[in-house]
């Protein structure tokens, strides 16, 4: 009997110990895991889509992005990234981000003028003097008060990433002076403000989709292009290119864009992992962007024939002048906004 009464007590023990467990250690994601927490307790793919080669700024930083995540998210969070335009190209990546066959997206801003013509402005030629005007503007608040623009189309912005200063290229002589350009043909992206930038010069632009320059160059459909350095470098337009000129017209930035409904759906201690790792990602593209640039043109350089020729301060007069009709019809038809915009760039200017 004795026992047996002991047999009981230490069956009793275990069971309260059993349950015990069952309730606190066994089952901690009911005790310890709130709402937040339980979005990084699947797995979570994201698709970032872009058009350019791995060893450009927007090749690495999206690299460094989904590595960032990657680490902090202990792998939960995935970002696989497709470049060189292998699963969509410029003109079909926006309405793939639509259906959410892609989640990410970052097209350059010429390739949003559609969409939302605010962003034209900075296709305007020579509207930044310089790197670090750039750079505080598409970091700084305007950068921040132009995703507005975007959310009303159901788009979030997640951040403005540089590539650089774009260009001028042309296979049939060197490109100086306005007259040079006359009647030659060259790609553009597709922007009503680069187009007119070249009428003006007496040019015939035509948009072409990034992943067709290589072959369109090949096949000498244009003699010449804008680029920056490093697409220039990374898809070797410089074999099918004589003439380099360093005239630093335009800027090629990004856009990071998410579909809003998409963003809205992801939990939001997943929302703030991917918003930490982008401002990582964003200070590193902006200053890495830079040197890539500097070195590439270094490379080209030294291992092509290319003549570069450096733009000299009376013939960027020249080509300023040329463009006086652009930049009044474009301030005549301009919104309150994009006027705005305007002055808070010429007062960054005016503070130099
Ligand atoms: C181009 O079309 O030339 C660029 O926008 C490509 C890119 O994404 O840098």
């Amino acid at each position: 009997m004795k026992m047996f009464i002991g047999a009981s007590i230490i069956v009793s023990v275990f069971l309260m110990i059993y349950v015990f467990l069952q309730y606190t250690v066994i089952n901690q994601d009911n005790v310890y895991h709130d709402d937040e927490q339980k979005g990084l307790n699947k797995q979570i793919v994201i698709n970032f889509s872009h058009v350019v080669a791995e060893n450009t700024p927007k090749g690495l930083a999206a690299q460094k992005f989904a590595e960032i995540v990657n680490q902090k998210s202990d792998g939960k969070v995935k970002i696989e990234v497709y470049s060189n335009g292998v699963l969509y190209s410029d003109d079909e990546e926006l309405a793939a981000l639509r259906r959410n066959d892609v989640q990410m997206i970052a097209p350059s801003i010429s390739k949003l003028t559609d969409l939302s013509p605010t962003w034209q402005l900075f296709d305007l030629p020579f509207i930044f003097d310089d790197y670090s005007e750039a750079k505080q503007v598409f970091t700084g608040k305007i950068g921040q008060d132009l995703f507005s623009t975007l959310q009303e189309k159901n788009i979030k912005g997640l951040a403005l990433w540089s590539n650089g200063f774009k260009q001028m290229t042309s296979n049939t002589k060197p490109l100086l002076h306005p007259a040079d350009f006359q009647g030659q043909t060259f790609r553009i992206m597709p922007s009503e403000v680069i187009k007119k930038q070249f009428e003006l010069l007496g040019a015939k632009p035509q948009a072409v989709s990034f992943n067709k320059v290589y072959q369109s160059l090949e096949r000498q459909e244009f003699d010449g292009q804008e680029n920056t350095i490093s697409n220039i470098y990374s898809k070797r337009l410089y074999e099918l290119q004589k003439y380099m000129t360093i005239s630093n017209h335009g800027y090629l930035g990004y856009a990071v864009l998410m579909d809003q409904k998409y963003w809205d759906s992801l939990p939001e201690d997943v929302k703030q992992l991917l918003s930490d790792a982008m401002v990582e990602t964003t200070n590193w593209i902006w200053t890495q962007s830079k040197m890539m640039n500097d070195e590439q043109l270094q490379q080209i350089k030294n291992k092509s024939g290319m003549r570069v020729y450096y733009l000299n301060d009376t013939q960027k007069a020249e080509w300023k002048k040329q463009f006086n009709s652009l930049y009044q019809s474009f301030e005549a038809n301009a919104t309150k906004q994009t006027l705005d915009i305007i002055q808070q760039i010429k007062n960054i200017e005016s503070k130099k």
